[in-house]
């Protein structure tokens, strides 16, 4: 039976303006083309692709941060989050951990003061970070302990699909995996779709159900992860994997 859909999207284009014409007017660039694909709930989507490939252009576009498109995006969620490669460009350096991880919950507005605090203690404590945490600032923590509080942060608003952009990647190996093993289980937890970018395949292998392979804004290949690491079918794919062993 397949998986009742969490996003769907169809024949998207996306556009960036980039550079300009002779008359100094900003041209319009096609970035996504054509790109389609359903991620159902509980499921966890990789997209991989070269650097440029359109990966990151996907999230923004399906976020509503970047707004140049034609196509269908059908959330059957509220409040999608994201996380970002880098914590330290995306938590505010002059906030506490507590306030951070708090300010979703001010902007939703739902919850009173008493309510978000004991909200957020409960959150650091879901992500492996104590009470005393709550104090620090972005700059006194470790990079493993920065992507925490980003997790945190998008996790708060009991979000359905979130969308990991490169979440892991300026980790190492070890960190990685504590990281990994932290999202694998508040999926489980909470039924949670993510939409996996990654350009590290092994990574990709490890906690995805299906991959989609993208370059130069087109998807060339979809499947599920072993059907992409075992039968690859076009050759960006086989060269991709090649080049990962
Ligand atoms: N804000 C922007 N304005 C104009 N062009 C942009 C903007 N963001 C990205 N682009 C262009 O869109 C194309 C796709 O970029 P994108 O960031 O989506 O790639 P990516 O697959 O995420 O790459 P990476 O693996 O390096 O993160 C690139 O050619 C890039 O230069
Ligand atoms: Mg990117």
């Amino acid at each position: 039976m397949t998986k009742a859909p969490i996003l769907e999207v169809r024949g998207l284009d996306s556009y960036y303006r980039q550079g300009t014409d002779t008359l100094w007017r900003k041209k319009r660039t096609q970035v996504l083309k054509k790109v389609s694909f359903t991620l159902g709930q509980g499921e966890v989507l990789g997209i991989v692709g070269e650097s440029g490939s359109g990966k990151s252009t996907l999230a923004k576009v399906i976020l509503g941060i970047s707004r140049d498109y034609e196509g269908e995006i059908v959330h059957h969620s509220m409040r999608p989050q994201m996380v970002f490669q880098d914590p330290y460009a995306s938590l505010n350096p002059a906030f506490t951990v507590g306030r951070i991880v708090e300010e979703p919950l001010i902007i939703y507005g739902k919850y009173d003061v008493h309510e978000r605090k004991r909200r957020v203690i409960d959150m650091l404590e879901d992500v492996g970070l104590g009470e005393e945490f709550l104090v620090c600032r972005p700059h006194e923590l470790s990079g493993g302990q920065r992507q925490r509080v980003s997790i945190a942060t998008a996790m708060i608003v009991r979000p359905k699909l979130v969308i990991l952009d490169e979440a892991v990647s300026a980790l190492d190996v070890t960190i990685q995996d504590q990281i990994l093993d932290l999202l694998v289980r508040l999926k489980k937890e909470n039924n949670l779709s993510y939409l996996f970018i990654s350009h590290d395949l092994n990574v990709v292998y490890q906690c995805c159900d299906r991959v989609m392979v993208m370059k130069s804004g087109e998807v060339v290949e979809e499947n599920t992860v072993d059907g992409i690491f075992d039968a690859p079918q076009h050759p960006y794919t086989k060269k991709l994997l090649l080049a990962a062993e």
